[in-house]
């Protein structure tokens, strides 16, 4: 056991860089529910300027950006249509189901990837006595998918399919600023896609708190109606939002090497271990390991005792994910004990 923790558990993890505080401590705030907070609204409108969206409403975490959206785009008693692995359907502890009152019809896509064509193949006809279609919400990249991009064309063929059946399309871009430094896609030409969408400065980004949706004015009226109500709006969070403000300028370009050093690990894993891992589905900043014969816990609580933090998302499911306060030698470190422990006694 050596050297300092690598923690590949999740990008949530980051701590706060130097500079970063630096500009928290600097931030000019005021009180943001009388919209007097220049550092909350400077960074909204530069992430609607920067998908080229006419709003945009900070929010405490990733899961609010998705409820106040999912809230002013639908009405209750209505259908979300999402991936079976959607964070959305998965992880938000049936928020939809409380918040915006709408069941949500999972269909299997690949990695956490809807496909246009199988989505209409699913949809119900219209009319009583079905459930009315209220949306489909899509995640870029996906999560439980490890990391996939859709990209802007896949999106475009889901943006074409919600207008056919006169629905809005919802993005959850917890990490959409990996998926545009993986595709090189225009964020216009990616944030027109949508109806409306979340971008995450917590997770790749590493500022310590917050999510931002975006849209067309009204949307966004509308959320921040709903972040009132659901009680996620701030006082001086401006605060906060210099942290993101500062993500955005310092650490979107180096999303790249969060890329390069997951494919790192994964490239020294299937040297010895061809089997646990797919290299080529290695798109963004996270790895799924397959631990083979060895439960997935075992592999993760010896690798904890080396000082190596990883996720057991399955049985023998082990995700890694790759961010801003893990370099290329604690990659190698990380895939050195996971040869190790893979290969056994
Ligand atoms: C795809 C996706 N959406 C939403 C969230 C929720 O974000 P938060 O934890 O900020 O609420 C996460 C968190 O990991 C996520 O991975």
């Amino acid at each position: 056991m050596s050297g300092e923790f690598v923690d590949l558990r999740s990008d949530t993890v980051t701590r706060p860089t130097p500079a970063m505080r630096r500009a928290i401590a600097a931030a000019d705030v005021g009180d943001d529910l009388f919209g007097e907070d220049p550092s909350v609204r400077a960074l909204e409108e530069e992430v609607a300027d920067r998908f080229g969206r006419q709003a945009a409403v900070f929010t405490p975490s990733g899961i609010m950006a998705t409820q106040v959206l999912l809230r002013a785009l639908t009405t209750p008693g209505t259908e979300v249509v999402c991936e079976s692995y959607a964070h959305l359907a998965a992880y938000e502890a049936g928020a939809a189901a409380i918040n915006a009152q709408v069941q949500l019809r999972t269909i299997d896509g690949d990695r956490g990837r809807l496909d246009a064509d199988r989505v209409a193949a699913a949809l119900r006809p219209p009319g009583f006595p079905y459930v009315g279609l209220a949306m489909i919400s899509v995640e870029e990249t996906t999560n439980r998918g490890g990391g996939a991009v859709h990209g802007v064309e896949r999106l475009e063929a889901l943006r074409r399919l919600a207008d056919e059946h006169g629905v809005p399309l919802h993005g959850d871009g917890a990490r959409l600023f990996n998926a545009l430094a993986a595709t090189g896609d225009d964020p216009r030409r990616v944030g027109a896609v949508f109806t409306a969408f979340s971008v995450c400065l917590s997770k790749g980004l590493g500022a310590p708190v917050g999510s931002v949706a975006v849209g067309d004015t009204a949307v966004i009226d509308e959320a921040r109606a709903w972040r009132r109500r659901f009680g996620g709006a701030m006082r001086q969070a401006g605060v906060l939002a210099a942290a993101g403000s500062y993500a955005l300028r310092h650490h979107v370009d180096r999303l790249a090497d969060d890329h390069a050093h997951a494919r790192l690990l994964a490239e020294v894993l299937v040297g010895t271990h061809p089997w646990a891992v797919d290299v080529d589905a290695v798109e963004t900043n996270m790895v799924f390991v397959d631990t083979g014969r060895r439960p997935a816990a075992d592999v993760a609580a010896e690798l904890a005792d080396a000082r190596v933090l990883v996720a057991a998302m399955g049985p023998t499911t082990l995700r890694l994910v790759t961010h801003l306060d893990v370099d290329a030698d604690g990659c190698r470190r990380a895939a050195d004990h996971l040869v190790a422990a893979l290969t056994g006694p």
